[in-house]
């Protein structure tokens, strides 16, 4: 399996909304994304963060303190959510060095395919529905800049991308 290149903001493929995945396995796709995720010290991975734009993300909220919980999500919908807001900073691995406030569901029920085909159904909670919440939205492509007020993402977005330029 392989480390891929991680697309970063603002490549236009993490703008764009993906596809369903149909009657496909996707066991080396993700095992590469497993591997780039954990590579990058990262929690979360969307397949259009290595430029597939299929509907598929990686998760484990926990391996950094002990607590792995590997997951991988295909066609993943949120059925329900408790509706409470909560605003919390997350980084983006399409954006490294930034974390950005953004309010997301406090719980979400998620139903998803999983990488053997079989169909499941989950709550979560805490850091977990707001990492899946994160990954979703790059499905539909959408990046926590998309997730804020615009006042706030120019003052947060053009430093960020002017040190971009001057790293490059
Ligand atoms: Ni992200």
């Amino acid at each position: 399996m392989a480390v891929r290149p991680i697309l970063r903001w603002p490549d236009p493929r993490l703008s764009q909304r993906c596809d369903p995945v149909e009657n496909e396995r996707l066991d080396d796709l993700i095992a590469d994304m497993f591997d780039t995720m954990y590579h990058a010290q990262g929690r979360g991975l969307a397949a259009p963060q290595i430029g597939v734009l299929k509907r598929v993300f990686v998760m484990d909220c926990g391996w950094k303190e002990g607590e792995s919980r590997p997951l991988a999500m295909i066609n993943p919908t949120i059925m329900a959510a408790e509706r409470v807001p909560v605003v919390a900073e997350e980084g983006c691995l399409s954006i490294p060095g930034l974390m950005v406030p953004v309010e997301r569901h406090k719980a979400v029920t998620v139903q998803w395919t999983a990488a053997e085909g079989d169909i499941h159904m989950d709550d979560f909670d805490g850091f977990e529905a707001r990492c899946i919440q994160h990954e979703l939205d790059h499905l539909n492509g959408l990046v926590t800049f998309d997730r804020i007020d615009p006042a706030l993402r120019a003052e947060l977005e053009g430093p960020w991308l002017a040190a971009r330029d001057a790293s490059a």
